[in-house]
């Protein structure tokens, strides 16, 4: 059977997914809202909000969607699963409830203490008083994070104890990063590399991913302020498998089962972001959807059919269903507006895109279709381009060779994604 599928979002992630949906046989027609110009090439785009439920609702009965593919956390923590699940569309995605493990960062303490899953010791306080007084007890500058969504700003790693009660007047006083804000963890500061954990999951049944790295700050060497991401790449040669099968096991399949039993199955893709400490794997945080930029290095590594996968999580039949990868590495280099993560102009031509070579992927996030049909650039993240090979190195050495050959005023990107993706954890 054929299906109509209607995807959220509109970033390069929704592009990845676009694309890799596109290859389908099952696919009738796919609906992107409010999609970017790379799903509009593979689909037709609706212009409306993904957190607006009744807006979603209708353009779902509209379009007879079988299925609606969630990307981004905002409308899942809005209830779109919810609301679509209680019309009786089929939705890849967690209900909001299930979200909270990304969209609250104490409900996703509590479910790892209760779950004996590894993570830093952090406390949460709802008075700025008390998380300064409680700051002034400790001997180590901690992490200071508001507890609700902060689209990957709300969190401050500190230097010092002054620092830190200074992120705490900035999120809950100055309310720097809204509501979110209300509430603020203070956590103990971990150290060591970051890799990114995604699986597939209906609650029961898990089928792990690659594992992928992206790169946080906005300049060469992990400089700079953070950012959306900037670059990724899949596998990280330097993590080791028993760890690797260690996080799957005592990470993701732990936080599955102890959902499940907390009466919120999961469906759709667990990402928990993790730190490999001295100590071992520890959880950084969990997130209810893909990773942007992680889907674009792992999507394109993905064998099996993705609109078979997400039909049968959203329907909980994950169990049935073969999910095969590639094991070649993927690369990919994120081009952004001059000034991103701060102020940037946008509406510059993009050029270049035609002398790409085939085979590698440049994924559209902040780029729109001007008035005469030209491509310009609409947001910070413009695009990334994701180059596959045997190595890392190879993978890597092929996309700057094709982002050398797009252009736009203003455009930065990073010279160093995956430049250490293979080198041991004791040389980094
Ligand atoms: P998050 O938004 O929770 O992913 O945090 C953003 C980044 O802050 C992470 O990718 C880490 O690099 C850093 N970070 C968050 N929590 C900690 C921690 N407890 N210790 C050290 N770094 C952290
Ligand atoms: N790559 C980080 C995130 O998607 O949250």
């Amino acid at each position: 059977m054929s299906l109509n599928v209607l995807l959220l979002g509109s970033g390069g992630r929704e592009h990845a997914l676009a694309w890799k949906l596109a290859q389908s046989p099952r696919l009738a027609k796919l609906w992107s809202a409010p999609g970017n110009a790379g799903t509009a090439a593979l689909g037709e785009n609706v212009d409306l909000r993904a957190t607006d439920l009744d807006a979603v609702a209708a353009l779902a009965a509209q379009v007879r969607a079988d299925l609606v593919i969630v990307g981004p956390e905002d409308p899942l923590a809005a209830g779109v699963a919810d609301r679509l699940a209680a019309e009786g569309v089929a939705v890849f995605g967690p209900t909001r409830a299930t979200a909270e493990i990304e969209c609250s960062k104490a409900f996703a303490k509590a479910l790892m203490a209760e779950a004996g899953i590894a993570t830093a010791a952090a406390r949460a306080f709802d008075d700025p008083e008390a998380a300064k007084r409680y700051i002034r007890t400790l001997d180590a500058a901690p992490v200071v994070k508001a507890d609700g969504l902060a689209a990957g700003k709300g969190v401050t790693v500190c230097a010092s104890l002054d620092e830190a009660e200074a992120a705490v007047d900035r999120a809950m006083r100055e309310r720097a990063f809204g509501a979110a804000g209300a509430r603020v963890l203070i956590e103990e500061r971990m150290s060591g590399p970051e890799t990114s954990a995604h699986a597939f999951t209906d609650g029961v049944t898990v089928q792990h991913m690659p594992f992928s790295c992206d790169h946080k700050r906005a300049l060469d060497g992990d400089a700079g302020p953070n950012t959306g991401g900037m670059g990724v790449y899949s596998p990280p040669g330097w993590l080791d498998d028993a760890v690797a099968r260690q996080i799957e096991r005592e990470v993701t399949e732990r936080a599955v089962r102890a959902l499940t039993a907390a009466g919120r199955p999961y469906r759709g893709v667990l990402y928990p972001g993790i730190m490999v400490t001295e100590q071992g794997p520890r959880v950084v945080e969990f997130n209810c959807r893909f990773g942007d930029p992680e889907a674009q290095a792992l999507l394109p590594r993905l064998r099996s059919d993705l609109l078979t996968i997400c039909e049968a999580v959203a329907h909980g039949r994950l169990s049935a269903v073969d999910v095969e990868w590639g094991v070649e590495a993927t690369v990919g280099v994120v081009m952004t507006s001059g000034g991103y993560p701060g102020e940037h102009r946008t509406g510059f031509p993009i050029n270049g895109l035609k002398d790409v070579d085939t085979g590698v992927q440049v994924f559209l996030a902040g780029a729109r279709r001007d008035a005469l049909g030209r491509l310009v650039t609409a947001g910070g993240r413009v695009l990334c381009v994701v180059a596959s090979a045997a190595t890392a190195a190879e993978a890597r050495a092929r996309a700057y060779d094709n982002v050398r050959r797009i252009a736009f005023e203003g455009a930065h990107y990073r010279t160093d994604i995956a430049a250490r993706a293979d080198q041991p954890v004791s040389a980094r």
